[in-house]
């Protein structure tokens, strides 16, 4: 048998995720603000930057993981996937299916680096390839956002607890729809472009700088709409699946699943206005504009 068998295993991964995420956020809210963290590393471009915060966040969490699970295996945005040890002492009794937790330690690097607020941990635990758990934690905020599949998805701030529901009903040319830019050049180009068709058709555009905190505000309907070409699965895994549980279609375009390519989350009917306008677009081209450059 695979799969969490219940949903307290769920939860059970949740409360994991949750904690790890806390601590790693305190971790980073410590850096006082008042000076900028040291830079150590550029990575596809001079823009993707990755801090010493970064990577002790990520170095945090694999190991509150681990301690958990050990036999897990992790996909880390600084680490890449690393897969566990032998299963510890089985003291789940073998009634969990294959976990691989999802982590972006630092969501939103380049708001921290400025002293923005809006940067996150996200933290995603997979069962065979499903998303059933994740929690976005937005330290400066003080707002946790969690979801279980199939069980929808709650805002915490101090004691409170709201369960989160997406805007319904708006047509596009009322929605405010976020968005965010890539680090490649030749890709922002075309990401310009196509927010530039979008604008005039909607109430407004908003680029937060954290694709996991955005995810987050379309299922708090601070947000109608969120599109973005070519994040990393660790940008959308746990907050894809909180807009989803708060109501939202998360999906890519033309009836495609939300992938590395592109991903839009929007309620329905929102959703599906977003899509048409979008292929239209052709957001994906880029790849084309690459190839031919090289040719
Ligand atoms: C970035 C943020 C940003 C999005 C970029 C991501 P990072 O993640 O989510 O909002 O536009 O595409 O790469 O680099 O800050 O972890
Ligand atoms: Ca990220
Ligand atoms: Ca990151």
């Amino acid at each position: 048998m695979t799969g969490p068998q219940t949903h307290e295993d769920a939860r059970a991964l949740l409360r994991i995720a949750v904690a790890a995420a806390a601590e790693a956020g305190r971790l980073l809210a410590s850096w006082r603000g008042d000076e900028r963290p040291e830079v150590i590393e550029t990575k596809s471009s001079p823009t993707d930057v990755v801090t010493e915060m970064d990577r002790r966040s990520e170095a945090l969490i694999t190991g509150r993981i681990r301690a958990h699970r050990p036999g897990d295996a992790v996909l880390g945005e600084e680490g890449g996937q690393t897969a566990g040890g032998p299963a510890g002492d089985g003291s789940d009794g073998g009634r969990h299916g294959r976990v691989r937790w999802v982590v972006d330690p630092l969501d939103g690097t380049v708001n921290y680096l400025y002293g923005l607020r809006d940067w996150a941990v996200s933290i995603a635990a997979e069962v065979d390839g499903t998303v059933v758990a994740g929690v976005v934690e937005v330290p400066r905020h003080g707002e946790t956002f969690t979801a279980v599949a199939g069980q929808g998805a709650w805002l915490h701030r101090g004691e409170a607890t709201v369960a989160l529901h997406c805007t319904s009903g708006v047509p596009l040319g009322q929605a405010l729809v976020g968005t965010g830019f890539g680090y490649d050049a030749g890709r922002r180009q075309v990401q310009g472009e196509v927010v530039a068709a979008l604008l005039p058709y909607v109430r407004d555009i908003r680029r937060g700088g954290s694709a996991a905190v955005d995810l987050c505000s379309v299922a708090a309907g601070r947000l109608d709409a969120f599109y973005e070409r070519g994040l990393n699965y660790w940008d959308f895994a746990a907050g894809g699946l909180i807009a989803r549980e708060a109501g939202a279609m998360v999906g890519g375009l033309a009836g495609k699943t939300e992938s590395t390519s592109m991903a839009v989350a929007a309620g329905p009917g929102l959703y599906q206005q977003l899509d048409k306008f979008l292929t239209r677009l052709n957001p994906e081209r880029d790849v084309q504009r690459s190839q031919e450059r090289n040719a």
